[in-house]
């Protein structure tokens, strides 16, 4: 999410949403902004991105109403709490006393605060916490505006960065923080908030970063900061070094870059508090299923559509190889053209990254008409998919701004891998096994962080790569759908023509097209059938192919094999498919870089497809 305030001499509104913009890549599901005029508070919302409240602001608010707004606050935001409506959308409200507040972070005793407030007569029309901590601060405001935030921050649990306004009091906006930054930007008669420096740099670069349980009194003409005590604190004026693109990206050249170096992160959080290492499962409790209703499923359908569907083909592998269950992997797009035979004891899992891609929602309609057992597995919360299958489970894997998946894909098989494991344990497998596998899942992060860490190293090798009009990634097993996944990036972001296929089944055909020095990129990791994916990189390198070689750490029988490799931790074969394809989009991401191709938003695609 990003929170944007100002006060000053300019029309706050135009400086709120262009603010909202350069904030855009943290959260775009609703936004909103609200300003004082004529001694009351005015409040613009709208689901969806900025540019819809660009316009709902130019046919709310008059040109007068737009000249006289001096101060504001916005916020644009990426739902956790509650789905990304209108009503859900910040700015929040105590509307008796008059005051609006904008949020990041997340109050975690809201529930009870929210039941004390109602028993004091407090009515909420949001599911947000947000909005208890409007009404917090509003029932202690008295006209002491620093107070009644004090006062309300010395109740609350859980992090936050906020930015207060109150009707009469035109000419301050109070901010603070705990755990969630905020950035104020001093400039010549106005200062301006926001949650990152990159709202800010357009104004000025004269910043003072707001420490944990700092509080600032934000005037045009300049700012004063305390504790939650009200003691006098002093910070220091920083001046901003760097780019506005640069502070979008936290310093990382492109979206995809940070991404993939968010893995480790985003795979703790979607792993975090959903393995039970004692009883060797997992607990998906948005799956709402009973033991009993997982025994009764005999089939597992997944689907989707591009990477997701990748992560798919993986999870088929885990399904059958752990729980002994028969899976099926479908096209989205093609699913209801087509008559699938589905019903009540299929468990049907539609995978999808934003919930919204129009091929996937229909499948999910489709399955839920034949009455199958159906579950989502998106990373953006309130999605259309999400709503639809009113089950299933969270990627929890944060924005991805890059058109090119990273993050989403490895949350996506780290999440289908805890479902096998819950499907396996109440079937075959022991609870010695699952506590292993759990264990295995459990390290992921730590797997990918060792990936991640020859950056560098992949970086250089991919000089090797990337004059090649076309390339070949090959695995079998569980490394199948790693090769497609793999191609995929590259010819996504460097636009050089890969082909995945099965290692064996190169031979049928491809082969023919390999000539000197042409890139076979073999994933090679040491599980069941290696030994026959070495035979086929044999096949290659005899007709002239350069070989890059995905290995495990120390097998240097795979490595004799390879013109080149990149090593991945020695894991559980499954599991061993994340930090391989973390490999894989590393290696994409250099040959584009070194292409000099648009990373971050291909030609041609975009992140989230939304027409059949
Ligand atoms: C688009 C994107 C792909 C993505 C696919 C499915 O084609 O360019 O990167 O894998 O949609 O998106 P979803 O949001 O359903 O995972």
């Amino acid at each position: 999410c990003g929170i944007v305030g100002y006060i000053g001499q300019s029309s706050a509104p135009s400086i709120l949403v262009s603010g909202l913009k350069r904030l855009e890549y943290r959260g775009y599901d609703s936004a909103g902004l609200s300003i004082v005029t004529d001694g009351s508070i005015q409040t613009c919302k709208a689901a969806g991105k900025v540019a819809a409240l660009d316009e709902r602001v130019g046919t709310t608010w008059t040109g007068d109403d737009l000249e006289k707004a001096h101060v504001g606050i916005a916020h644009t935001r990426w739902a956790t709490h509650g789905p990304p409506t209108e009503v859900n959308a910040h700015p929040h409200h105590d509307l008796n006393s008059g005051i609006a507040l904008v949020h990041n972070g997340i109050i975690e005793n809201y529930r009870s605060l929210r039941q004390r407030l109602e028993a004091d007569g407090h009515t909420f029309l949001s599911e947000t916490d947000t909005e208890v901590l409007a009404h917090l601060i509003g029932q202690g405001y008295k006209g002491d505006l620093v107070q009644a935030v004090c006062d309300a921050l010395h109740q609350v649990e859980g992090t936050f960065g906020i930015a207060v306004i109150a009707a009469d009091k035109p000419d301050q906006i109070i901010t603070a923080r705990r755990g969630s930054p905020i950035v104020i930007g001093v400039g010549n008669g106005e200062t301006i908030i926001a949650s990152d420096a990159a709202a800010i740099i357009s104004h000025t670069r004269q910043v003072i970063y707001l420490e944990d349980n700092d509080l600032a009194i934000v005037t045009a003409d300049g700012v004063e900061i305390r504790d939650f005590n009200s003691v006098p604190v002093t910070r220091e004026v920083a001046e901003l070094g760097f780019d506005a693109d640069a502070a979008e990206k936290g310093g990382y050249e492109h979206f995809m870059l940070k991404e993939i170096h968010e893995q480790p992160e985003s795979l703790a959080n979607a792993i975090r508090g959903r393995l039970d290492f004692n009883l060797g499962s997992s607990v998906l409790s948005g799956m709402g299923t009973s033991s009993r209703d997982l025994a009764e499923i005999n089939r597992v359908v997944l689907l989707g559509c591009g990477t997701s569907l990748h992560a798919g083909l993986v999870g088929e592998y885990a399904f059958e190889d752990l729980a002994d269950l028969h899976a099926e992997v479908h096209q989205a797009a093609e699913f209801r053209y087509r008559n699938p035979l589905i019903g009540r004891s299929d468990l049907v899992v539609a995978i999808s990254q934003s919930g919204e891609t129009a091929d996937t929602l229909a499948a999910v309609r489709e399955a839920n008409q034949k009455g199958a057992f159906v579950m989502g597995l998106c990373n953006v919360v309130g999605s259309t998919i999400a709503r639809e299958t009113g089950r299933g489970v969270y990627l929890h894997a944060g924005p991805e701004i890059s058109v090119a998946s990273t993050k989403a894909f490895t949350c996506q098989v780290a999440v289908l891998l805890m479902i096998a494991l819950k499907l396996a344990r109440g079937r075959r497998y022991s609870r010695e096994q699952g506590m292993h596998l759990a264990k295995q899942i459990d390290s992921i992060p730590e797997f990918v962080r060792a990936t991640i860490a020859q950056n560098e190293a992949i970086a250089e090798l991919a000089r090797h790569y990337a004059d090649n009009e076309h390339a070949f990634f090959i695995g079998r097993g569980c490394m199948y759908p790693v090769a497609l996944e793999g191609a995929l990036k590259l010819k996504e972001i460097s636009y050089i023509h890969a082909e995945g296929y099965h290692a064996a089944e190169l031979k049928h055909g491809p082969i023919a097209l390999l000539e000197e020095g042409t890139p076979v990129i073999a994933i090679a990791t040491d599980i069941p059938g290696k030994d026959k994916t070495l035979g086929n990189v044999e096949e290659c390198r005899a007709r002239g192919a350069r070989i890059l070689g995905v290995i495990t750490e120390g097998d240097e029988e795979a490595a004799a094999y390879m013109d080149d490799v990149i090593r991945v931790p020695a894991c559980d074969p499954l599991v061993s498919t994340i930090p391989a394809t973390v490999a894989l989009q590393l290696l994409a991401y250099h040959i584009a870089r070194i292409r000099g191709c648009e990373i971050d938003q291909p030609r041609n695609l975009a992140k989230s497809v939304t027409v059949e």
